[in-house]
């Protein structure tokens, strides 16, 4: 079984796929430089294709349980799909301590708010299939337990939506 662990950067996928790499396999689609074809500089981050990446993941042989983990991972073929959230202000925090420039912050506040991931994954997959994890006010240790529980099945109750949508009226 593949599992996509996806999320805005900030969220938790690196923090908490390494908790879960200690039981699972966990494929870090961030490793797949071949799939990288252009540097965005007013982004400072890499454009890839997804094609080379959906290609990459389907070679790799289904035994077991397998984490996708990367902000792509949603787009890649997997038997469930988990959306790692957080509250802007809270995520605004994180990337402040990257350093991330001001322009980046907001706009992945931003994304985060509109719940961009989610929906695309809803696009892709049926409900059922994508869940939410609010990492916001959790430890990634908690985060990587939720995420074990719904890959054992047994995490319904992260089929909940989660909306920070509300955030965005408080901004301007
Ligand atoms: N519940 C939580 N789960 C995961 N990370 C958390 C949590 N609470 C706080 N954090 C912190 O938030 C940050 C998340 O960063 P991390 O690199 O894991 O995000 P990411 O989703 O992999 O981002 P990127 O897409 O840029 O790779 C870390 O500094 C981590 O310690
Ligand atoms: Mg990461």
């Amino acid at each position: 079984m593949k599992v996509a662990l996806t999320g805005t950067p900030g969220t938790g996928k690196s923090s908490i796929s390494e908790i879960l790499s200690k039981k699972y396999k966990v494929i870090h689609l961030g490793d797949f430089t071949e799939a990288r074809v252009e540097y965005d500089d007013t982004r400072n981050s890499y454009i890839v294709d997804i094609n080379i990446l959906r290609n990459k993941v389907d070679s790799i042989k289904d035994d077991g349980i397998i984490i996708i983990e990367g902000h792509y991972a949603h787009d890649m073929t997997v038997d469930k799909v988990i959306v790692l959230r957080c509250h802007p202000n809270v995520l605004k925090n994180r990337l402040e301590k990257r350093g991330y420039k001001a322009s980046k912050i907001r706009e992945n506040m931003e994304a985060e708010a509109m719940g961009i991931i989610v929906d695309e994954a809803l696009s892709m997959y049926p409900q059922n299939k994508v869940y939410e994890v609010d990492t916001t006010n959790i430890k990634a240790e908690e985060g990587a337990k939720i995420v074990e529980y719904i890959i054992e099945g047994k995490g319904g109750k992260y089929l909940e939506r989660i909306s920070y949508m509300e955030e965005i009226l408080k901004w301007y």
